[in-house]
């Protein structure tokens, strides 16, 4: 029989309750597998990239057989407790199987939030794209749904451990058809049993518990990278800087990964009248963000930010047709000092400048990622995308600079 009865679960519902248990246990497996192993070389990330696609390709199939489970369920007659009169250990079983459903929903929708928040690492192979509507590409929405997705991992497993010992207790100790009714559909019990709302309201308590204590605590202190470019402070020549953002762009496994340096100064030079001048930039390598894979491109193979915190562009501006300009010059990074060009277009308004400019680096000329010699995972080519807004100094302030 297809459908649910008081006394046995339908061929439909049983379908569900196995299907679900495999696509989460191998999630479950996957999961514990991918977080234990190195980071270090090409091809263990390979590996760990397939593994964690993966582990979020059967996760998102586990989302929607649930709900597919759900709704199945609803529309369902739930079947008897077996013993009904052992009023403490049917609440358990039953808290048990509300917190089960909770974890079917909040396990696949926290680490699918906090994929679509981060930029890189490891996609979905279903064709969704990576960004979820309403989820801000943000590393703080990343983290904290990465947090709830881990937190909640520990409520799963001691929600199955409990649920696969009740179920065995059944077989072994009580030898009744607890299994069977599960596993081959046998119809037992008696009667109609009214379930009460204490069990689901029980779960859903431990579930805003659990969720809630992931949150972060409110109004707390800013994080310094989250502050304005050090660019406002410092000496800067005729013009200075007001804001301005200093981003690249890198392909991780042929997909664009945007990264950020937030920290830098810039000493500008600019003569109007004959289009000229010298720019000196120097760049806190340390607050560097790449996606999911900061803490990679900070170490050593990449931009080696403990033992170079700090990079450097020094170029003469000239002035090519109209707005057209290059920045022509050396940038020394992770210790290594490389020519680089830099067109850009410069607007003035009165006292007021922007720029933007854009420029191809390639990774190799730097050192960088020797451990990765071809393209696969980590592209040569770097694109790096400059924006700023300066504003005229008076020209005693730039004596005095
Ligand atoms: C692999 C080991 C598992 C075994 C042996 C097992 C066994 C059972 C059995 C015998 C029942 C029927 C209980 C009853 O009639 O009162 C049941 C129900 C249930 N199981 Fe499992 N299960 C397993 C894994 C899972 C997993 C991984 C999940 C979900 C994350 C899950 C979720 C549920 C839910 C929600 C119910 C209640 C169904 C309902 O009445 O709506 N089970 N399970
Ligand atoms: C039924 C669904 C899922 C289950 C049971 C599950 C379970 C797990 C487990 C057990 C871990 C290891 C946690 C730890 O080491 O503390 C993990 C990690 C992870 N999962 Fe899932 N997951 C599911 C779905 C998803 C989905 C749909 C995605 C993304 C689309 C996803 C993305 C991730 C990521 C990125 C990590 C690594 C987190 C980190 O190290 O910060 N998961 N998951």
């Amino acid at each position: 029989m297809l459908t649910n009865t008081s006394q046995s679960y339908g061929s439909v519902a049983r379908i569900f309750h196995w299907l679900t248990a495999l696509l989460i246990l191998s999630a479950i497996g996957l999961g514990i597998y991918a977080e234990g192993l190195p980071r270090d070389t090409d091809a263990a990330v390979a590996t760990l990239v397939t593994i964690y696609s993966a582990h979020k390709t059967i996760g998102v199939a586990a989302f929607f057989t649930a709900l597919a489970r759900i709704l199945w369920s609803l529309a369902q007659p739930k079947p008897v407790p077996l013993h009904a009169e052992r009023r403490a250990e049917t609440f358990a079983a039953e808290l048990i199987h509300w917190a089960l459903y909770g974890a079917m929903l909040i396990m696949p929708l926290s680490g699918w939030i906090g994929h679509a928040a981060q930029t890189g690492f490891a996609p979905i192979l279903w064709p969704f794209g990576q960004t979820l509507p309403f989820v801000p590409q943000s590393t703080d929405v990343a983290h904290l749904f990465e947090g709830i997705h881990k937190l909640s991992a520990l409520v799963l497993y001691a929600a199955i451990g409990l649920h696969v010992l009740g179920a065995l207790k059944h077989v072994i100790i009580d030898r009744d058809a607890t299994m069977a009714r599960m596993t081959r559909g046998t119809p037992a019990g008696e009667g109609r049993v009214a379930h009460g709302a204490g069990a689901p309201l029980a779960a859903l308590a431990i579930w805003a518990a659990v969720i809630g204590s992931a949150l972060p605590l409110p109004a707390g202190p800013e994080r310094p990278e989250a502050r304005a470019p050090a660019a406002q402070n410092q000496p800067s020549g005729n013009w200075q800087v007001s804001e301005g953002t200093l981003g690249f762009t890198v392909q991780q496994m042929g997909a664009a990964v945007d990264g950020s340096l937030p920290a830098w100064t810039a000493q500008i030079d600019y003569d109007e009248a004959s289009g000229t001048g010298t720019v000196t930039v120097q760049i806190d390598t340390t607050q560097l963000t790449l996606g999911s894979v900061t803490d990679q491109a900070k170490g050593a193979e990449f931009f080696d930010t403990a033992t170079f915190p700090i990079a450097t562009f020094t170029a003469d501006l000239t002035r090519t047709e109209g707005r057209a300009h290059e920045a022509t010059g050396t940038l020394t990074l992770r210790g290594a000092s490389v020519p680089l060009t830099l067109p850009f277009a410069l607007s003035i308004a009165g006292d007021q400048a922007t720029m933007t400019g854009e420029a191809v680096l390639d990774r190799r000329a730097f050192g960088m990622g020797e451990s990765y010699p071809d393209e696969s995972s980590v592209g040569f080519r770097v694109t790096v995308q400059v924006t700023l807004s300066a504003t005229r100094q008076p020209a005693s302030a730039a004596l005095d600079a």
